[in-house]
């Protein structure tokens, strides 16, 4: 069983990582991610979806010199993972389900001990372009992953609880 105290603090215990080494990640811990995506809920289980394992230093470099993803955490990424919705898959859903699929990511590369940011800061037409998608593609974000360079951040401060939630009797 898992500890759920455990479970707590590992997800408090994420951070977003903007600084990466230059060092590769073995495909073990590639798989372990897609894996995370894979196993993501969907509506009707539909699993809209594509990850694209960008491994090649060259489209890395295309899409920050390009400005396709304008977040400096991408500049030195080693790799990174375009999370594509399918459109026709499920028009309604796709988006949500796909951001669904980028946080599983995000926590199992956590605890592979790799860092990521979830990007927002993109042009997701000229990203689609770089990687060669069709029109029937949405590219929600594109993930830098890598292991943490330095320190790991402070955690940016949280609402209190009392601001974010209530009980209705
Ligand atoms: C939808 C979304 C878009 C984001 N876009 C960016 C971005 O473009 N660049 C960036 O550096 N961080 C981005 N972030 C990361 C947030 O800044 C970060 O999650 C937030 O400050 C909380 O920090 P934490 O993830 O360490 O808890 C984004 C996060 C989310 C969920």
């Amino acid at each position: 069983m898992i500890d759920a105290e455990k479970v707590l603090n590992f997800l408090k215990d994420r951070r977003t990582i903007r600084r990466f080494e230059d060092k590769e990640i073995p495909d073990d811990a590639i798989k372990m991610i897609l894996e995370s995506g894979r196993w993501t809920p969907s509506a009707s289980n539909k699993q809209p979806w594509e990850f694209i394992v960008i491994k090649s230093k060259e489209i890395l470099r295309n899409l920050w010199d390009s400005k396709a993803v304008f977040s400096p955490s991408f500049k030195k990424a080693p790799l990174a993972i375009a999370i594509v919705g399918k459109i026709d898959e499920n028009p309604n859903w796709y988006e949500t389900d796909t951001i669904l699929a980028s946080m599983n990511m995000m926590l199992m590369a956590w605890a592979l001990n790799l860092g990521t940011c979830w990007i927002g800061s993109m042009n997701r037409k000229k990203s689609k372009e770089i990687l060669n998608l069709g029109e029937n593609d949405f590219v929600l974000t594109i993930l830098p992953i890598g292991y943490i360079k330095g320190k790991i951040p402070n955690p940016p401060p949280r609402k209190e609880m009392s601001q974010i939630s209530r009980e209705i009797n």
